[in-house]
């Protein structure tokens, strides 16, 4: 980066200049810190620009040529690592084209016709986004792949299901992991959802409102994959919500992501032990030898944090803001292409665990024995064998609860002199839907987690992944 030249006026935009900016306004100003990122969108975009300049007359072929060689060439000088970019310049625009201008002289000058940095960063940053959000769909797929393809291998493995944290009914391994299949899916839903919405291109926006040069921009718009150009010009350059709809497609993901890494958490825990994660992903301590931490799952928990907290910012930086352009909309970025980085660690990282992780199904199955799980499944007998009223049968099991408690036992466990001194019309029987095998068996209504229903879902996903 080059040193900050207080007494020359801008190059680009100085002309009306007596001196150049003081290192605090360049400072403040700059963004090439950050926005350097989105130079092969950059030179797309101007690609595409000088092309329908040229069409439309604006250009010369010749000129065309010149500005599509200059940046061919200085794309492979950024790629090489041996430009020079230049805080003066401030942002990834003005860089470029300066540079332009250096290798090809006056058509150099000429691409900016018609255009603004206003629509060209919309432009830019829209392009950015886009590839993010086909990078991260294409994870979201392969993470809901591997959570498919370990429920197929548990559709039978017998965990206990929990609300609040407390033993409620057993489940399978299988069912669990595809309930996150399923948040996956809508995650990606959501990505694909924005992406629709966001392809529409700025480009020819200009500064706000349009331009007098006859351009096309359907001609950019198709250049550059977008669906049709933006119908509004103040709005082309004045809206970030295709970035905040990305943001809240990455946080609610990543939000998914950790309730999942939470999860692993308390199952690796040797308290549950119902999960143990290979050393390859998990990490020791430098004072205790005998950890092995979930580094990897606490990291999923914490970037989520970022990821929100990147979503909140960018809508915090929007909400005051006048049509349409202000720099406050610099601020765009940072947050944006964070988010989009740590989400795709996150989902690397999470598949990678789900992939790798080992189920101890005899810890999962005693846990699920445990906790009176099945006490939903005798209250259901109750009401089926004895027609019951529902609530009468909660109570009764209720109170068959609080005496396996107080005798020290589970249900199962139960003796039928003490079940018949609750309800006397209680019969053997009883003890066929008390074990948590029995209990997952028996729930095959839609959607329940039957090891059948189990397999017949993960059926149904290998279809619709094919
Ligand atoms: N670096 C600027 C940004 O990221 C580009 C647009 C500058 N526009 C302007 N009117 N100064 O927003």
């Amino acid at each position: 980066m080059s040193t900050p030249n207080e007494t020359s006026a801008n190059q680009q935009w100085g002309g009306r200049f007596a001196e150049g900016p003081s290192a605090i306004m360049q400072a403040i100003n700059a963004s090439i810190g950050f926005d350097a990122k989105m130079w092969r969108q950059d030179i797309r975009g101007s690609l595409a620009h000088a092309a329908m300049l040229a069409h439309v007359g604006i250009l010369t072929p010749e000129e065309e040529a010149a500005i599509r060689r200059g940046l061919g060439e200085i794309a492979a000088e950024i790629e090489a690592g041996r430009f020079a970019w230049s805080e003066a310049l401030e942002d990834v625009h003005m860089n470029i084209e300066a540079r332009l201008t250096e290798r090809i002289g006056e058509a150099g000058k000429r691409l900016h016709t018609a255009r603004s940095r206003n629509d060209q960063v919309a432009t830019d940053f829209r392009l950015w986004v886009r590839d993010a959000m086909d990078g991260l769909a294409a994870q979201q797929l392969d993470l809901i792949r591997a959570f498919v393809a370990r429920a197929e291998e548990h559709a039978a493995t017998i965990m206990p299901g929990y609300t609040h944290l407390q033993p409620a009914q057993p489940t399978t391994f299988g069912h669990h992991l595809l309930a996150y299949a399923e948040m996956l899916w809508r995650d990606r839903g959501r990505m694909l959802d924005a992406r629709a919405r966001l392809n529409e291109c700025p480009l020819g926006a200009a500064a706000m409102c349009g331009t007098g040069f006859p351009i096309d921009r359907h001609m950019t718009a198709r250049a550059l994959g977008f669906d049709r150009p933006t119908a509004n010009s103040l709005d082309s350059v004045g809206s970030r919500d295709f970035a905040l709809e990305f943001l809240a497609a990455c946080a609610i993901c990543a939000t998914h992501l950790s309730r999942l890494a939470e999860e692993i958490v308390i199952w690796t825990n040797p308290a549950f032990g119902f999960v143990t994660l290979p050393d390859n992903l998990t990490t020791g301590s430098s004072i205790m030898p005998q950890k092995r931490n979930p580094d990897a799952a606490e990291l999923v928990r914490g970037k989520t944090g970022r990821i929100t907290g990147a979503l909140v910012a960018l809508l915090t930086v929007v909400k005051g803001l006048a049509m349409t352009y202000a720099k406050d909309l610099q601020e765009d970025k940072e947050g944006v292409f964070d988010a989009a980085e740590s989400l795709a660690l996150c989902l690397a990282a999470t598949a990678a665990m789900v992939r790798a992780m080992r189920p101890d199904a005899a810890r999962m199955r005693a846990a699920a024995g445990a906790g009176f799980s099945t006490a939903t499944d005798l209250a259901d007998w109750l009401v089926r064998e004895l027609r019951l009223p529902f609530r009468d049968a909660h109570h009764v099991t209720g109170r068959l609860v609080a005496r396996a408690e107080a005798l020290g036992v589970d249900l199962a466990g139960l003796p039928l002199a003490e079940m018949r001194a609750v309800e006397p019309r209680i019969t053997e029987a009883v003890f066929g839907v008390l074990t948590p095998e029995a209990s997952v068996a028996s729930r095959r209504s839609h959607g329940g987690t039957a090891p059948e229903n189990v397999r017949a879902a993960c059926a149904a996903w290998k279809e619709r992944l094919a």
